[in-house]
């Protein structure tokens, strides 16, 4: 299994949401966030020379999938989050131990 973390424009989410459905995820958990990437926020000359980078809201969102499932999900995400401006977000992928569904107890893939 593994963890998609993607993090991307708030206006994207329904999109986004709508692609992964169409790919057949089965959960996903959705926060609002804020941060800055490799062009910053909104930067700002600071008395005279610095520059201050402020944090810009986002939306993370957490999908964990059978590791078949990944690139299928990443195209979902790659595909409806862009708009070609900056700040359209990153996509990071990272292994996942275990997931157990409360309720039933079952256990790895099957409790996703
Ligand atoms: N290296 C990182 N680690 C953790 N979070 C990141 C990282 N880079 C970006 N993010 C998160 O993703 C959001 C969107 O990043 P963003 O798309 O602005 O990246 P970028 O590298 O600046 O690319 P762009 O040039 O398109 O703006 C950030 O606000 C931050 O929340
Ligand atoms: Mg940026």
């Amino acid at each position: 299994m593994k963890k998609v973390e993607a993090i991307i424009k708030p206006f994207k989410l329904d999109e986004v949401k709508d692609a992964l459905a169409e790919v057949g995820i089965q959960g996903m958990t959705v926060t609002e966030v804020k941060g800055f990437g490799r062009t910053g926020g909104k930067k700002e000359v600071y008395r005279g020379s610095a520059y201050v980078v402020d944090f810009v809201p986002k939306v993370k969102i957490e999908i964990v999938v059978p590791d078949g499932m990944v690139n299928d999900v990443i195209d979902a995400i790659e595909k409806s989050a862009k708009t070609s401006r900056i700040g359209d977000g990153k996509i990071f992928v990272m292994p996942v131990e275990e997931a157990v569904r409360i309720r039933t107890g079952e256990r790895g893939e099957d409790a996703i």
